[in-house]
């Protein structure tokens, strides 16, 4: 199981455990993670999965899809350095441990 500690808008952390290959989008909705919405289910319509991950692993995760990129652009959130939406995001091992921080609104 990895580890994954979520610093919700509320400034409350929550850790969580899941597995590698979910995604951020479902394991932060599965354990009531606040600032997580994931309206369309992952379908990368809704943009209310941002959220931000440290730059170590935004490097790992490598280039960010077209489409991904398009969605952040136009989020109403700020996008940062570190945003991805959470549901095009899999859980890896090298993620254990890591720190998501989610926006104070989506
Ligand atoms: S859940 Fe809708 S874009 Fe991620």
């Amino acid at each position: 199981m990895i580890n994954i500690i979520f610093e919700q808008p509320d400034g409350v952390e929550k850790q969580v455990t899941a597995t590698e290959g979910a995604n951020l989008m479902e394991v932060a909705v599965a354990n009531g993670v606040t600032g997580i919405v994931g309206t369309c289910s992952g379908s990368m319509t809704c943009g209310s999965c941002h959220i931000y991950l440290p730059s170590q692993i935004i490097e790992e995760l490598g280039a960010i899809d077209e489409f991904e990129d398009d969605l952040l652009e136009f989020a109403e959130v700020e996008r940062k350095e570190g945003s991805r939406l959470g549901c095009q995001v899999k859980v890896t091992s090298s993620m254990n441990g890591m720190r998501v921080e989610v926006p104070q609104n989506q």
